[in-house]
């Protein structure tokens, strides 16, 4: 049986609840009244503890500053219509956390620790998840190298963390998305399963030169030839071509997301025919032409379901049916709701409750 952590709890004397606007809750801005820390070293994790949300004092030479030793996840907590709060699939996310630990020689980290700082936090800051249609409480846990040490070489010592941020739709509006072929997000060999925090560094400045020309997001293809398509923006990206739902497969160049194996677990229980391959950019661009490519949309916890409004690819713009007319991505968005927010009988065990 897993232990109960001992978690030394410092509670907030100024609640910041009553003066947040929950009507304005811009992504990832504000942050509720608590955080969990805990620290590793000596090859063990300890120093479990609940503090008030608040700046912290590192020196800056730690290592994760200088060599990226940094990654993180990102999970939802919900608020059912009877005021019952359920965090969705974090089993799934502790599991990721350690493949992207090792993956940048980090310590990993119990599943039951996991779960247990995410549950405890959530508890204290109950009030601060919304109780509002497309609304949650942003779940972010990291962990990053604390040795203070400019050599090459994995750190010794490192924190673990996790903040909350209550939040709205990440997208508010339907994206016009662009086929990148130039720069990459990940290549074979690379991070791109890994949640490490360099991965998406390194996707800001493509970011900024497609928001430039007017596009919302980019749709990353492959490092070497950028004929496949990998993932859109940082969510996953998923298309209805011909009637099948169509997604790139995992590898290690694509994150092995949640909601895209929630999109996919449904899909298949509604006997829709799903193919999880290669896709090829030819493939999508020849759908968008003649009208196969019936749906497209990112799957991200942030993003949720995010609807593709038209795609570009060389200079050609190639545009989509109405998102609200899209059958599957609709159905999508109503039963995920139904789930996350308890409306219909948790078949999947997908709600965690604390
Ligand atoms: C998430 O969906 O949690 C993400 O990782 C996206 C985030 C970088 C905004």
């Amino acid at each position: 049986m897993t232990e109960t952590l001992d978690i030394k709890i410092t509670k907030t004397t100024h609640s910041r609840l009553q003066e947040t606007d929950f009507n304005n809750l811009p992504f990832g801005k504000i942050f509720s009244d608590h955080m969990f820390v805990a620290d590793y070293a000596d090859g063990e994790w300890k120093n479990f503890q609940i503090v008030p949300y608040g700046d912290i004092s590192l020196s800056p030479a730690i290592s994760s500053l200088h060599y990226g030793q940094s990654f993180f996840e990102g999970i939802k907590a919900y608020k059912h219509d009877d005021g019952q709060v359920t965090v969705f699939r974090p089993e799934k996310n502790a599991a990721r956390f350690n493949k992207s630990a090792e993956r940048l020689c980090m310590p990993t980290l119990p599943e039951d620790i996991f779960l247990q700082s995410i549950a405890a936090v959530v508890d204290i800051d109950r009030d601060w998840v919304p109780a509002k249609a497309n609304h949650a409480l942003y779940i972010r846990p990291f962990m990053f190298a604390t040795d203070p040490f400019l050599g090459v070489a994995p750190s010794g010592t490192y924190k673990f963390m996790v903040l909350l941020c209550p939040v709205g739709p990440y997208f508010s509006k339907t994206l016009r998305v662009k086929i990148e072929t130039y720069y990459t997000r990940s290549a074979e060999g690379g991070m791109g399963f890994a949640k490490s925090s360099g991965n998406y560094g390194g996707s800001m400045l493509p970011a900024k030169k497609a928001t430039e020309e007017g596009f919302d997001q980019l749709i990353w293809t492959d490092a070497k030839n950028h004929e496949y398509v990998e993932e859109m923006g940082a969510a996953n990206v998923m298309f209805v071509l011909d009637g099948k739902l169509i997604t790139p497969s995992t590898r290690d160049t694509i994150l092995d997301g949640v909601t895209r194996d929630t999109v996919l677990t449904l899909a298949r229980e509604w006997g829709m025919p799903v193919e999880e391959r290669r896709v090829s950019v030819a493939e999508i661009i020849e759908g968008a032409k003649t009208g196969k490519l019936q749906d497209a949309f990112g799957a991200g916890t942030a993003a949720t379901i995010a609807a593709v409004g038209s795609i570009s690819h060389n200079g050609e713009e190639y545009f989509l049916a109405d998102p609200k007319t899209r059958e599957f991505s609709q159905k999508v968005l109503v039963e995920l709701d139904n789930i996350k927010y308890g409306r219909v009988t948790d078949t999947h065990n997908w709600n965690y409750p604390v």
